[in-house]
């Protein structure tokens, strides 16, 4: 599968798992649906980080080394947030306006990776798109198994 198909998928997943977990009756629910999120995030998020950015790099033009640290730096915030939900009481309602900031925080990131990084990624050609493309499927399934 082409890279940039599959990082859009799981971004899919990903908003997704945020309107279930919105949804969520209780407590028990938005914990399982956050821990849901986590897993997938954390993993999506290191395969951009190993073999995806990395890649869009080596592109070497000025956006790429604009536009590619940028997005290291927002993976970095988002992990800090995601780092504290687990501590975090679902009945509490810090819990759900650190939702809200994660959301929101990946929700803006995914805009700029699909608008602009993806955009750029298109000069690494279709071969190699698909070559990363199974490169990132294998190792993400590997961190969560087959979603
Ligand atoms: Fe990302
Ligand atoms: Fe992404």
């Amino acid at each position: 599968m082409k890279a940039t198909d599959l990082l859009k998928r799981q971004h899919k997943d990903v908003r997704g798992l945020f309107r279930q977990v919105k949804k969520a009756s209780d407590a028990r629910g938005r914990r399982s649906g956050m821990n849901e999120i986590a897993a997938q995030l954390e993993a999506h998020m290191r395969i951009e980080e190993e073999i995806f950015y990395p890649a869009v790099q080596e592109i070497g033009t000025k956006k790429a080394d604009e536009i590619v640290p940028e997005a290291y730096e927002e993976h970095h915030v988002a992990s800090l947030v995601l780092g504290e939900l687990p501590s975090v009481d679902p009945k509490d309602e810090r819990f759900e306006a650190k939702m809200t900031v994660l959301e929101e925080l990946i929700e803006h990131h995914v805009e700029e990776e699909e608008k602009e990084l993806f955009k750029l990624a298109e000069k690494l050609g279709a071969e190699r798109l698909a070559e990363l493309g199974e490169e990132m499927k294998a190792a993400f399934e590997s961190q969560v198994g087959k979603r």
